[in-house]
């Protein structure tokens, strides 16, 4: 007897597993064995979760499914994570970005009160109904590119206020958005103008004032720190992190961006979940973040859009330390919701393989949410959220970029894009 089920995606020219476990055996050759392809491959999803993997012929003598989708010439894999983005804010930046392709520079616009700050101003100004629509614009796109969980990042409002109308922004979204979202607290992403002068007192504002409540009301999981030039120091980073820790939240960083301030250090003996950025890292720094398990999530569109160079991945796996990649998505440093694109930077300019690149925006991923066990692989009992790509092989999501390969997203066990076969 075949046990019924919902849905048999089948006939796969590969199934993208990133599972540990299938990396020694199976798949063709051995980058397709390092992410744990199935050729030939069938997913088994039930009740919104994945039930059994494996070759087609094996799953079709087990299962009747409600619906059968035939992803023959195509590759299934986990549905893509976004482990870092700013996706709520009001107005836009393509005027600074026109500025700065003229040699204008980001920390000085910064310095001199715009940037971050007009973001800041235009946040305040916009009513949270214009909020969830322009996120909810960006997510739709983010799961048009295969992406099914996106960490949501606050800290363009700068003040009790607007910081929770952010939050209470992404509460909206995740109800009406089919994605998983994870949202995280940036109160102290740069000092507000008003503190300018006091900047003290906003960091005990946040200790005192914004981290208990936002803990307490659960509308944050994890708490982040500018750590920069123009932005926190090293010790009011420590202060606010440690206070978030005692909250309940998880500690992350946006470290070395523009310089080494010893964040990945800092984070490291915080247990946090990930450091951010790191254009520049020393030696230290990334034996703190291997030793500690620590995630680099690596940001391709800033390096790109500021013109910087690109984080050394290869160097911080060859230490061992996991390695994520994420859009950034902000309107400032990195204007894209496309993540593909941004794995594929990681491959072709921070030396990562494709394997790496795709375990960047999944398992380790995952990892850098805390959320490793529930998403970022295709192993039964995880969250039944999958992409499926027309591609003839993963490597092609890299090879064959700046493209939307879609053709099926399914988020929570639900289909939330299909394209027709042409
Ligand atoms: O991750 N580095 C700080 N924050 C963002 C940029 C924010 C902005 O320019 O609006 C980043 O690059
Ligand atoms: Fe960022």
């Amino acid at each position: 007897m075949k046990r019924d089920i919902d849905l048999l995606l089948e006939s796969a020219a590969q199934v993208v597993t990133v599972d540990p476990a299938r990396m020694r055996s199976g798949g063709e050759d051995e980058e397709a064995r390092a992410v744990g392809a199935i050729s030939g491959g069938a997913v088994a999803i039930d009740r919104g979760r994945i039930l059994d993997v494996g070759r087609t012929d094996r799953l079709r003598d087990l299962y009747r499914a409600g619906r059968t989708i035939d992803a023959s010439g195509r590759v299934v894999t986990p549905g893509l994570i976004d482990p870092h983005t700013h996706l709520v804010f009001g107005g836009q930046r393509h005027l600074e970005f026109g500025l700065r392709m003229k040699g204008a520079d980001y920390q000085e616009i910064l310095a001199s009160g715009g940037g971050i700050h007009s973001t800041v101003a235009a946040t305040r100004k916009t009513p949270v109904d214009e909020l969830v629509d322009g996120a909810a614009k960006r997510l739709e796109k983010m799961l048009e590119f295969g992406v099914t969980t996106v960490e949501v990042k606050s800290g363009y409002g700068l003040d009790v206020e607007t910081e929770l109308k952010i939050l209470e922004t992404v509460r909206c979204l995740a109800e009406r958005c089919p994605q998983r979202l994870v949202p995280t607290y940036l109160g102290a992403h740069v000092i507000p103008k008003e503190f300018a002068d006091r900047r003290q007192a906003y960091v005990d504002l946040m200790i005192g004032e914004m981290i208990p409540k936002i803990a307490r009301e659960q509308l944050a999981v994890a708490c982040d720190v500018f750590l920069d030039n123009g932005a926190y120091t090293r010790d009011e980073t420590e202060a606010i992190l440690t206070a978030a820790v005692a909250a309940g939240l998880r500690p992350k960083v946006h470290a070395g961006q523009f310089s080494d301030q010893g964040g990945p250090e800092l984070i490291a003996g915080l247990n946090g979940l990930s450091a951010d950025h790191l254009e520049q890292i020393s030696e230290a720094g990334i034996e703190a973040m291997a030793q500690a398990g620590v995630v680099a999530n690596l940001l391709p569109g800033a390096a790109y859009s500021l013109r910087d160079h690109f984080p050394d991945g290869r160097r911080l796996i060859d230490r061992g330390v996991d390695v994520a990649v994420a859009t950034d998505d902000n309107p400032g440093s990195s204007r894209t919701e496309n993540l593909p694109l941004m794995a594929s930077m990681a491959v072709t300019r921070m030396g990562l393989t494709c394997a790496e690149g795709m375990k960047a925006v999944t398992t380790n991923a995952a990892k850098a949410l805390d959320l490793a066990g529930e998403i970022g692989a295709i192993i039964p009992g995880m969250a039944a959220d999958l992409a499926v790509f027309d591609i003839p092989d993963f490597r092609a999501l890299f090879y064959h970029f700046g493209m939307n390969h879609t053709a099926m997203v399914i988020a929570k066990g639900t289909i939330a894009i299909e394209e027709e076969r042409r």
